[in-house]
């Protein structure tokens, strides 16, 4: 069955793990286009056990087409839950949703949405609609270094929709959702140093910050309705963002980590209720221990050296 959701979404169910439903087979794992085959990774070595009767039978992952959000999804269908996959590229999701479809026997959804736009959000409202979803991993998100007085108002807005706003209209709405249930949970993706402030990218951050403040506040306030919300405070993490940034991994002075670790732990948290996830445990002893003045003053130089500065 191929099922047309509306102009823009794409369900597929697989075969006994072997065909897509429109017939075409699926011999390999399709990476094309993504970030898996940049060291030759495809699918999550250790997966993060996650409890189904809690996140499933359907997961919706935004920013499902490269990095945390792709190695998110590979590793909640190695749970055998459904997922409904979300990004702008739908080629690359639908890329995604075959290998994971034909490895894993589940089924899937691709909603394209530019998740910057307002009201993009509805189309993953209205596309799920129909679905029993469990899960929310909210991962779609992007930066940009620059000095803030060289960015337009319109960019400052879509940076803010997409890396805020955009996560905070779909927690509510699944939020609703999963309390209605009386279970489900979302994982936020945040990042490190929105809190403490990051000079020359301080939009993108700011904009994390308020899904950090969110996540806390609502990890209490919606403990009794059964529905769980974990932050993930991103560590440095080896994905095509770091390229994206102008920055160059190797010459960091901490070495981004592997994006399975990231997303393991990650939802191992959600699925013990953790409130803040923070990846590695060399980044979580640093950020203890090292003054966040003297992290701000590494990254603002950091920034500033990046190749895709705006000024
Ligand atoms: N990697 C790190 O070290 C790091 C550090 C701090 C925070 N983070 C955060 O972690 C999250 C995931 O980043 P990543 O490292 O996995 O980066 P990535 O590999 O570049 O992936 C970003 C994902 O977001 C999607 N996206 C970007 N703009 C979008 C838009 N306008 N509408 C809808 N989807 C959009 C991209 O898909 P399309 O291009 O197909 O739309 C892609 O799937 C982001 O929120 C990022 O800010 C990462």
């Amino acid at each position: 069955m191929v099922e047309m959701m509306n102009m823009s979404a794409v369900e597929r169910r697989s075969e006994a793990g072997k065909r897509v439903a429109d017939g075409s087979a699926v011999s390999r794992p399709n990476t094309s286009g993504a970030d898996a085959t940049r060291k030759g990774r495809s699918v999550a070595r250790k997966p993060a056990r996650l409890d189904a009767s809690r996140f499933g039978p359907w997961a919706v992952a935004t920013g499902a087409s490269s990095g945390i959000g792709r190695e998110a999804a590979q590793q909640i269908a190695a749970n055998g839950l459904n997922l409904v996959l979300v990004a702008r590229r739908a080629a690359v999701l639908t890329g995604l949703g075959e290998e994971l479809a034909a490895r894993y026997g589940i089924s899937f959804r691709v909603i394209p949405a530019d998740l910057a736009q307002p009201g993009a959000e509805r189309a993953v409202i209205e596309g799920t609609e129909d679905l029993d979803v469990g899960l929310l991993f909210s991962s779609a998100g992007t930066g940009q270094p620059g000095a803030f007085l060289a960015f337009g108002g319109e960019q400052l807005r879509d940076i803010v929709h997409l890396n805020g706003l955009s996560h905070l209209l779909l927690t509510h709405h699944f939020s609703q959702r999963f309390a209605k249930r009386g279970r489900g949970g979302t994982l936020l993706v945040s990042a490190l140093g929105a809190d403490s402030g990051i000079p020359f990218h301080a939009v993108p951050a700011a904009a994390k910050g308020l899904v950090n403040t969110l996540g806390r506040s609502l990890h209490v306030e919606l403990k009794r309705s059964g529905v769980g919300i974990s932050v993930l405070i991103v560590t440095p993490t080896d994905t095509p963002l770091v390229e994206k940034m102008g920055l160059d991994g190797s010459a960091m002075p901490l070495k981004p980590m592997p994006v399975e670790q990231c997303v393991s732990e990650a939802l191992t948290g959600l699925n013990r209720n953790r409130m803040i996830i923070m990846p590695g445990l060399l980044f979580r002893i640093i950020n203890r221990l090292v003054p966040h003045g003297l992290v701000r003053t590494m990254t603002a130089d950091m920034m500033r050296k990046s190749t895709t500065f705006v000024s």
